[in-house]
């Protein structure tokens, strides 16, 4: 209860910042405090909602932003309306759809011919799926983008990031954008086999296992940074209750009765972006990794995304189905 009136008033918390504090003021001073022109993002999802505000405010702060996008055309349109802003924002667009394994293979092998730097990488794509669907390797559609894409994309960019960091001195940052709802899943309901080919398939609890699966990732992939001594944090956040893309689209995930007690607590899409960007910017979070933020603090996630034997057991799970379909032939 008191942390809703807290929520609800906006106020602050250890950080200086709170619920109501947009993405702008964020960052405002970040770019006195790091070198943020040297600085290169890669942002999934940055052709809609939650994505694109955090790519037009990091371009803003003088970023260099790179938008994987499906739909180019889209991409093209966000990234025209961030340089009528910032003229001087260097934006690249570059084709990736997260629910296929060969196109981030494509994606990652054209970024990194390009010979630029890795500092940032945005996890924030994410969908959410009413019917049953699969994606091209055969895989539950929403499992696929939110948290099995993100993960090849991860390890397919990590040297470069560690690299990087190690070349120009400045941390590197991995931000999983996750969702205060994996904390609604239970330990039965979370096995791989069935996350992956579902036998009663159920929109919102599929969302919320690929939510908490981008939870595990961040306490994993932090344990493993920690120990090879690497220049690189990974984190997850909790946007907040924005009304974009994944929310307009579900009547049944938040139905409408729900949908007026939920419009209390919703933020705008620049009160979205900024714990994304308070994560990937600001000085006073150096160092910290594998934890959990939400409205810029950092906050606590379920018992079953801290539980390290689940992370682990995850991780070589995605590891081993990753790397047998990346051996196996195209057809
Ligand atoms: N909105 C909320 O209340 C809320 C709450 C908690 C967490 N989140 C999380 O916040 C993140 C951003 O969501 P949003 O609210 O901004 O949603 P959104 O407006 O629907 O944006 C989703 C983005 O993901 C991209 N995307 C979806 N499938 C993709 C694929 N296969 N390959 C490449 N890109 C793909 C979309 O691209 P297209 O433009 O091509 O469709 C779009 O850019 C998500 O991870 C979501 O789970 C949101």
């Amino acid at each position: 209860m008191k942390e809703t009136l807290r929520y609800l008033a906006g106020v602050a918390g250890p950080s200086g910042y709170g619920s109501k504090t947009t993405a702008e003021q964020v960052t405002e001073h970040c770019s006195f405090l790091v070198p943020s022109h040297d600085l290169t993002a890669i942002i999934t999802g940055a052709t809609s909602g939650i994505g694109t505000e955090t790519a037009r405010v990091l371009a803003k702060r003088g970023v260099r932003i790179i938008i994987p996008a499906r739909d180019l055309k889209k991409a093209a349109e966000v990234k025209e309306s961030i340089r009528k802003e910032s003229p001087e924002a260097e934006i690249i667009l570059l084709e990736l759809d997260l629910s296929s394994f060969a196109s981030i293979k494509r994606f990652c092998s054209q970024f990194l011919s390009l010979g630029l730097p890795l500092n940032i990488l945005i996890n924030n794509a994410g969908k959410f799926s009413q019917k049953l669907e699969f994606s091209e390797d055969k895989i539950e559609m929403t499992f696929a983008t939110n948290y099995l894409g993100h993960f090849l994309l991860t390890e397919m960019l990590l040297e470069k990031m560690v690299e990087t960091a190690a070349q120009i001195g400045i941390q590197g940052r991995i931000i999983n954008v996750s969702s205060v709802v994996h904390s609604w899943v239970k330990r039965d309901a979370f096995c791989f086999s069935q996350m992956l080919n579902p036998k009663n398939y159920n929109g919102t609890r599929a969302y919320a296992q690929s939510k908490l699966a981008n939870v595990l990732h961040v306490k994993e992939l932090a344990r493993q940074l920690k120990a090879r001594n690497a220049k690189v944090t990974i984190n997850a956040v909790h946007p907040g209750i924005v009304k974009t893309g994944i929310i307009r689209d579900h009547k049944g995930f938040i139905t409408d009765s729900v949908f007026f007690i939920a419009s209390k607590l919703l933020k705008s899409t620049s009160q979205g972006a900024s714990t994304t960007c308070y994560v990937a910017l600001s000085p006073e979070i150096e160092g910290l990794s594998g934890k959990y933020f939400a409205d810029c603090n950092e906050s606590c996630c379920s018992g079953l995304a801290n539980d390290e034997s689940e992370a682990q057991k995850l991780w070589r799970q995605t590891q081993a189905l990753i790397y047998r379909r990346l051996r196996q032939p195209a057809v």
